[in-house]
């Protein structure tokens, strides 16, 4: 069933785990995360991304396909239809009218009070029509071809007073990871995920879940974290799964065979991912 996050976001914090959000990019990578996690019975949040959503035809066709796979698949599980990074009212606006349930207004780059009104407005009208909303606050890290940028972490007490203003269900605050596949030493502040974690009560989201072992992952959770992001992860395992595939059968034409050559990798991925709530 199509739900917003609140209540599944609400049961995972009490339990000190972290739902998953996994990127989706086309009705394929749909398809396979609905169905593994259904097959694992956990309820999931499928994040698309306003690029995402552009290849894919627009926020109708994302909404239609999300909604048909779950009743022609007959999918159990909650699941909850997100917009990740939307970066305008505007395109959140769209996102809800389509139907999605859940969106992300990412003003951050804005300074504070900026952040702030954008997300007021998108919160005001989510709100009206059952949609939840998290925002960031603080600059994430980027991965620019080798160069790698850290961002700068969030102070709690912007954070407190961001979520005071807005009203907003969950808060994305700059930990120090980075989005994209990096893989060197991080510098994650799990001191800074405690402390906002202790003095906010509204659930707190990881960006950049990717490359990370389930190691981190769990210290981040047992630190107060609640939702994880992942997207470079899966396409990292899918695009290494159709190379190996067509290493091996050149002469193949059939593109739903090599797209679905990715498939096995990417729900290994998901099953690993999974892993860290146990
Ligand atoms: O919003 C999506 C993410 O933060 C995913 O980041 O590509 O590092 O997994 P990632
Ligand atoms: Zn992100």
């Amino acid at each position: 069933m199509l739900v917003n996050s609140k209540e599944i976001l609400k049961e995972f914090k009490r339990n000190n785990k972290a739902v998953i959000h996994f990127n989706i990019n086309n009705l394929e990578w749909t398809k396979w995360i609905l169905e593994e996690c259904n097959r694992l019975n956990v309820p999931v949040i499928l994040g698309c991304s306003e690029s995402a959503v552009k290849y894919m035809g627009g926020f109708d066709v994302v909404y239609s396909i999300v909604t048909s796979l779950i009743k022609d698949l007959d999918i159990k599980i909650d699941v909850v239809l997100h917009l990740d990074h939307g970066h305008s009212v505007e395109s959140c606006t769209k996102a809800i009218d389509a139907g999605f349930t859940s969106v992300m207004i990412d003003a951050s780059c804005e300074d504070f009070n900026q952040n702030v009104l954008i997300t007021k407005e998108v919160v005001n009208y989510a709100h009206s029509k059952n949609v939840t909303v998290e925002a960031e606050i603080g600059i994430m890290g980027q991965l620019n071809h080798d160069n790698v940028n850290f961002g700068s972490t969030t102070n709690v007490s912007d954070v407190l007073e961001f979520v005071k203003q807005t009203g907003v269900d969950s808060i994305a605050p700059a930990v120090g990871t980075v989005h994209g596949m990096y893989r060197g030493d991080l510098k994650i502040d799990y001191d800074l995920i405690h402390e906002i974690s202790m003095k906010v009560d509204i659930p707190l989201v990881l960006h950049g879940g990717s490359g990370l072992s389930n190691e981190i992952l769990k210290k981040c959770v047992k630190n107060g974290i609640t939702k994880i992001n992942i997207n470079s992860d899966l396409q990292d395992k899918w695009s290494l799964g159709v190379r190996e595939y067509l290493a091996n059968n050149n002469e193949v034409i059939d593109p739903r065979k090599i797209i679905s050559s990715g498939m096995d990798k990417i729900k290994s991925e998901i099953d690993l991912k999974l892993n860290i709530n146990d």
